[in-house]
């Protein structure tokens, strides 16, 4: 780990639970998540850790790429092996938790966008940090979930296409806050909220995420299957999917594309 991220890590304890028990970091990397992806299938233990200070192939959900530049941001990859209970709600798990960090690290209202863009100031609502969560299986199940995090921590000129919805922590605060203290607090939330799940309680983590979702609550939603289909978003279901009203009734739409138009 690096020095700054190590400082931070020791003051927040056993809150991170067993993420940070194996650390791999690198100063420059393709993604995180196929590192962590490679060391899980070889057998890495819950709560491997893996960190770069800038990837090159940093990806995001539905095959977009993620804006990896060197020491703006966190890029972090954790290992975890839920039980088959959990793994429907580790993505919202998983939001709530790295919301929770942000919060706690730097003050800011992080809310979430189902299933798990963190985002602030809801009027003109300005990404802070995305979460990719990627399972792997063998024949019995689920093996392993690699939650990759990427948090937009410094200022930066963003590119053009992406200026206008996208922010960082210190852009938001006009204030430094520090990379390590952000990792040191995403994993505490994140390790908090998982073990939430893991030991049963599912309905806390759908609270904790409805409390921090509810402004992507009451808005148009459309998403394809196949054809275009539109409704409501009205809530999230027991399995993490967004329950959408559409003129035939209510829809559960799993984790796939929504594009919000309200
Ligand atoms: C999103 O599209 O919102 C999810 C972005 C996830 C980015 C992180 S950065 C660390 C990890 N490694 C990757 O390649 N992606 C995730």
């Amino acid at each position: 780990m690096p020095d700054d991220v190590r400082e931070a890590w020791a003051l927040a304890g056993d809150r991170v639970g067993a993420i940070g028990c194996r650390v791999s970091w690198f100063a420059d990397l393709g993604s995180t998540n196929d590192e962590a992806l490679a060391l899980a299938r070889g057998g890495a233990p819950e709560g491997w850790l893996v960190g770069a200070d800038a990837q090159s192939r940093g990806r995001g959900r539905h095959g977009r790429s993620w804006e990896s530049q060197a020491l703006a941001g966190l890029y972090l990859s954790i290992v975890l092996r839920p039980p088959a209970h959990a793994v429907s709600l580790i993505t919202l798990a998983a939001g709530v938790g790295v919301a929770e960090g942000i919060e706690r690290a730097s003050g800011l209202d992080a809310r979430l966008k189902w299933p798990n863009d963190v985002y602030v100031t809801p009027a003109h609502p300005r990404k802070l940090a995305g979460i990719l969560a990627e399972a792997g299986a063998t024949t019995v199940g689920v093996d392993h979930v690699v939650v990759g995090i990427g948090v937009n921590v410094s200022r930066r000129t963003w590119p053009a296409a992406l200026a206008s919805h996208v922010t960082s922590i210190e852009e938001e605060l006009g204030r430094d806050v520090g990379r390590g203290l952000v990792a040191a607090e995403v994993c505490a939330g994140v390790w908090r909220w998982y073990r939430t799940l893991a030991d049963g309680a599912g309905s806390a983590v759908l609270a904790a995420w409805r409390r921090r979702g509810a402004d992507s609550l009451g808005r148009r939603v459309e998403w394809l299957s196949p054809e275009v289909r539109t409704g409501i978003a009205r809530d999230v279901n027991e399995a993490g999917a967004l329950v959408v009203e559409t003129a035939d009734g209510l829809v559960a739409v799993p984790a796939g594309e929504v594009r919000w138009t309200t």
